[in-house]
């Protein structure tokens, strides 16, 4: 049989990377993992027990009470409580990225996603998957867009779901993000040495799909 292999997809905010991820993985029958749920659900759950969120012991206790599963619908639970919607709101986008810095909090969320990456047959998406998490994936891929294009692409989702939506705050909003994201101290959003690049802002969601399952045949076939 075909050889199992896992798949990091690292990149900015808005750069396709889960839409992309999803797709791959279907199509491959593996397990798609969204770690970027992961500190959203950690940053929900602080902010919703009123812990301070510059109180980093108390983050980290608090990340050490509570369980984050993610079952193959994309449906996300935290102590079995469904908090799909809850992890999306713009109070929550706003502070992940400070939850996020946090470095034994980063150690932690590591831990947990490497066991859920042991198995291989995975395709997971982040920040920091092609390099801390899944060092070794044999397909590493990095998505980037430029800002106006991802600033579009969330502007024209949030329209779809009937959301109010300000481009121009979406912008700001991608672009202190991705800084904060790019210039934190512990495994910063970066580009491994050995992960392909492949810049989306003209491509469809198929066309990247398409390009990251060619090299991934590439790599089973060798
Ligand atoms: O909004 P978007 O889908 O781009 O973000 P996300 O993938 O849901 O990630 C939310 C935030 O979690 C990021 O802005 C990072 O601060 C953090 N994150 C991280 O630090 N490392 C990861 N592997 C994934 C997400
Ligand atoms: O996970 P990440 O934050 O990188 O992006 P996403 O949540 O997948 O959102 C990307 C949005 O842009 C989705 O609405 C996609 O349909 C759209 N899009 C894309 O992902 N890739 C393209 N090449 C073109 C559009």
């Amino acid at each position: 049989s075909e050889k199992e292999i896992a798949i990091a997809i690292d990149g900015p905010a808005a750069a396709g990377k889960s839409t992309v991820a999803k797709k791959v993985a279907k199509k491959l029958g593996y397990i798609y993992i969204d770690t970027g749920a992961m500190y959203r659900s950690l940053t929900f759950s602080v902010l919703n027990n009123q812990i301070d969120i510059n109180n980093s012991e108390l983050v980290i206790k608090h990340l050490h009470d509570i369980t984050i599963d993610i079952n193959a619908n994309q449906q996300v639970f935290i102590n079995h409580e469904d908090v799909t919607d809850a992890i999306r709101t713009e109070e929550v986008t706003k502070n992940v990225s400070a939850i996020a810095s946090i470095s034994e909090v980063r150690q932690e969320m590591v831990n947990r996603q490497q066991k859920l990456a042991e198995k291989r047959a995975v395709v997971m998406d982040g920040r920091d998957i092609g390099t801390q998490v899944i060092p070794d994936a044999e397909v590493k891929v990095f998505l980037v867009a430029s800002v106006e294009e991802r600033a579009e692409r969330r502007h024209t989702e949030n329209i779809q779901k009937g959301f109010p939506s300000d481009l121009g705050q979406i912008k700001h909003d991608i672009e202190k993000r991705d800084k904060m994201d790019s210039e934190r101290e512990v495994s910063p959003l970066k580009k491994a040495a050995d992960a392909i690049e492949i810049d989306t802002t003209s491509l469809s969601v198929d066309e990247v799909a398409k390009k990251i399952l060619s090299l991934v045949n590439t790599k089973m076939r060798g």
